[in-house]
């Protein structure tokens, strides 16, 4: 508990430190490499040998794949897309403790879960990440990062009713005090349209997407954030927090590089 309610009451510093510039507001604008765009763009589109093309998952223009939960890539800031392929492609065995996680009973809430799990930090775990991020080279991985934060975006909101709006809301802009859960939108922005590099956006990300990452800092699977800001928030959610949220950043509406 102690590490936790340090992370909290470091967070205005921490958020400063992580990102490049002051705070909201002043973001610096991204700077892109227009050859690295030009080649990102070829191996998205057709893959290379055992790279398989990204299109097919992630969308003809980045968009993500609502129905099966393939994440948004268009926008994004292309130092956190970097960031992502080098913990898909870290090798988890070779990244010391790797323990099964340990089963939990999420059905009885509210509750908090004092999470011991180690699993292999500084890796994501999918199946099909792990194998494509492994076969690419550092410099595809700069190409793609740039050609996708190159593409603009614009989220259409999925609508939902009043009450189930109102706590996700709840969630997004006062957190759960009572057990020391931070506010998203202290992270992700206002509407989470994400800040800087270190802070994805959650507005325009499919609610399957949102849900799956939440479960897998739960059960250990993504273990890839800096001082488990995260996970530490993540494990203060029950399911039905996790829905709520994820559907309330799947109400805004969104849009990047228009
Ligand atoms: C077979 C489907 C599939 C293909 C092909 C695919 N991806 Fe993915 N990608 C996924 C899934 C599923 C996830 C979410 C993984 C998870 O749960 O951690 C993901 C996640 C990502 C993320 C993390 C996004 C975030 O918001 O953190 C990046 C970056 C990414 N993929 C890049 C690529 C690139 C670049 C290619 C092509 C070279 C590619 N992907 C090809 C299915 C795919
Ligand atoms: C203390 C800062 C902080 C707070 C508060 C926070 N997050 Fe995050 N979140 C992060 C960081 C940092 C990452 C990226 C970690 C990484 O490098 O992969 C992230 C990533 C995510 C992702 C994955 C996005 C993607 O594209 O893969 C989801 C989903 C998410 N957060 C949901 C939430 C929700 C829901 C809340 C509120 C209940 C929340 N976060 C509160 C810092 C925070």
């Amino acid at each position: 508990m102690i590490r936790f309610n340090k992370t909290i009451f470091t967070l205005p510093v921490l958020v400063a430190a992580l990102s490049s510039c002051g705070g909201p507001g002043s973001e610096e604008p991204v700077v892109l490499n227009p050859e690295a765009v030009a080649a990102g763009k070829v191996l998205v589109a057709s893959g290379r040998d055992s790279v398989i093309a990204c299109v097919g998952c992630h969308g003809a223009n980045g968009e993500g794949n609502t129905e099966l939960g393939y994440p948004r890539l268009a926008g994004l800031h292309p130092k956190y897309i970097e960031k992502q392929l080098h913990d898909f492609k870290r090798d988890p065995l070779r990244m010391g403790v790797s323990i099964e996680p340990i089963a939990r009973d999420y059905s009885k809430t509210p509750r908090i879960y004092k999470d011991l799990t180690v699993y292999s930090p500084g890796t994501r775990h999918d199946a099909a990440m792990n194998a494509i991020a492994k076969e690419m080279t550092n410099e595809e991985v700069i190409n793609v990062a740039n050609y996708y934060g190159s593409l603009a975006f614009e989220a259409t909101p999925v609508p939902n009713d009043f009450q189930s709006l109102e706590r996700g809301l709840e969630l997004a802009v006062r957190g759960k005090p009572e057990y020391m859960m931070p506010r998203c939108d202290a992270c992700h922005g206002p509407r989470g349209e994400g800040f800087g590099e270190h802070f994805p956006p959650l507005a325009g990300q499919p609610i399957k997407y949102i849900v799956s990452q939440l479960n897998k800092w739960q059960n250990g699977k993504r273990d890839n954030d800096h001082l488990s800001m995260m996970k530490n928030t993540a494990n203060l959610l029950t399911d039905a927090d996790k829905i709520l949220i994820a559907k309330y950043y799947a109400n805004q509406s969104f849009k990047v590089n228009k």
